[in-house]
C-alpha cells in the first residue's frame, strides 16, 4: 500500500485523498494501483455509496509523475494508470472531485470521468501533453472539444493552455467554483453526503442512462489515444520534453527532425 493515497470512510462515503505534497501529489504507478484497487473494491462493496476523490486544499495534483513517464512508462492496458482509469470508468456509484490548485494532465482528464466536480476560482488547470511531446489521453480528444466547442478545446488540448476553476464551472467541467481549497473540499463533502439519502439503485440506474450514449465511441477513442499515447511517450519529442522538465529547462525541438519523431 501507498503512503501516498489515504483512505478514508465515513459511513457510505469513501474518500481517497492524494498525498503527496512534496511533489505536487504527481501519481507514481503504485498510487495508481492502490486507487485502482480501492475503486475495484468499492464497486462491489454494497456499503460504499459514493466516492470522493481529492488532494486535498491546496494542489489537486500535478499529473503523471514525469520521473515514472521517463523510466516506467506504460505499456499497455494492463498497466497501473490503464487500471486505475478503467475502474473509474466503470464505476457504477457517484463520484465526486474537489479540485484546488493544480490539476495538470491526467488531473485535468479525470474529472472528465467523475460525476461531480468542484473546483477553487484560482485553482489551475492544463493538459499539457503537447507541450510534452504527448497527445491527449482517456478520451479527453473526444470529451473536451464535445463540452468546450473546438476551438477553447484547441487552445487547451493543443496549446496546453492553462484555464481557471472559474473556466471550468463556466464552461461545465465543474458544477461549480467556490472561493477557495477549504470551501471546495467542504461542498464536494456535503453534496457528496446527499447521496447517502438517496435509493442507491435509482442512483446507479440512472448515471448508466447518462453515461451510455456516446460510451462505445468513448471506449474506442480511449484505445486509439492509448495506443498513440504509448508511442509518443518512447519518442525523442517526449524524451526531450520530459528530461527538460526533470532538468528544469525549456525543451529544444529544434533539433528532432519531422521523419524521426
Ligand atoms: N512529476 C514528478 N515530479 C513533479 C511533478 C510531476 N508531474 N510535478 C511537480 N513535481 C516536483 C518538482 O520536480 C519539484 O520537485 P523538487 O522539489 O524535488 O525539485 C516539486 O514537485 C515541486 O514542483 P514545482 O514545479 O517546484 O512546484 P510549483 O508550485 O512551482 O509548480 C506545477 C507546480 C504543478 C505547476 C508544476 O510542478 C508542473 O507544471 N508540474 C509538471 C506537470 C506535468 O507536466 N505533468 C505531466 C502531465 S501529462
Amino acid at each position: 500500500m501507498s503512503e501516498h493515497i489515504l483512505v478514508e470512510r465515513e459511513g457510505g462515503l469513501l474518500t481517497l485523498r492524494l498525498n503527496r505534497a512534496d511533489k505536487k501529489n504527481a501519481l507514481t504507478r503504485a498510487m495508481y494501483s492502490q486507487m485502482a484497487e480501492v475503486l475495484d473494491a468499492a464497486n462491489a462493496d454494497r456499503s460504499v455509496r459514493v466516492v470522493l476523490i481529492t488532494g486535498g486544499p491546496e494542489c489537486f495534483t500535478s499529473g503523471n509523475d514525469v520521473a515514472d513517464f521517463l523510466q516506467a512508462p506504460p505499456t499497455g492496458m494492463d498497466s497501473p494508470v490503464f487500471q486505475f482509469m478503467r475502474a473509474l470508468f466503470d464505476f457504477e456509484k457517484p463520484v465526486v472531485a474537489a479540485v484546488a490548485g493544480p490539476a495538470v494532465g491526467i488531473g485535468t482528464t479525470l474529472l472528465l470521468h467523475c460525476d461531480l466536480v468542484y473546483v477553487s476560482r484560482d485553482a489551475k488547470l492544463r493538459t499539457p501533453f503537447v507541450n510534452l511531446g504527448l497527445c491527449p489521453e482517456f478520451g479527453s480528444s473526444l470529451l473536451l472539444p464535445q463540452l468546450l466547442g473546438p476551438a477553447r478545446a484547441a487552445e487547451v488540448l493543443l496549446l496546453g493552455e492553462t484555464f481557471t476553476g472559474a473556466q471550468a464551472a463556466e464552461w461545465g467541467i465543474a458544477g461549480a467554483a467556490l472561493e477557495d481549497g477549504p470551501s471546495t473540499l467542504a461542498k464536494a463533502r456535503e453534496m457528496a453526503l446527499r447521496f447517502l439519502d438517496l435509493a442507491p439503485s435509482a442512483v446507479a440506474d440512472s448515471k448508466r442512462l447518462m453515461r451510455a450514449p456516446g460510451r462505445e465511441q468513448l471506449r474506442k477513442v480511449i484505445e486509439e489515444e492509448g495506443a498513440l499515447f504509448g508511442q509518443r511517450l518512447r519518442s525523442p519529442e517526449a524524451i526531450e520534453a520530459l528530461s527538460a522538465f526533470m532538468q528544469r529547462r525549456k525543451p529544444d525541438f529544434s533539433k528532432i527532425g519531422r521523419a524521426h519523431v
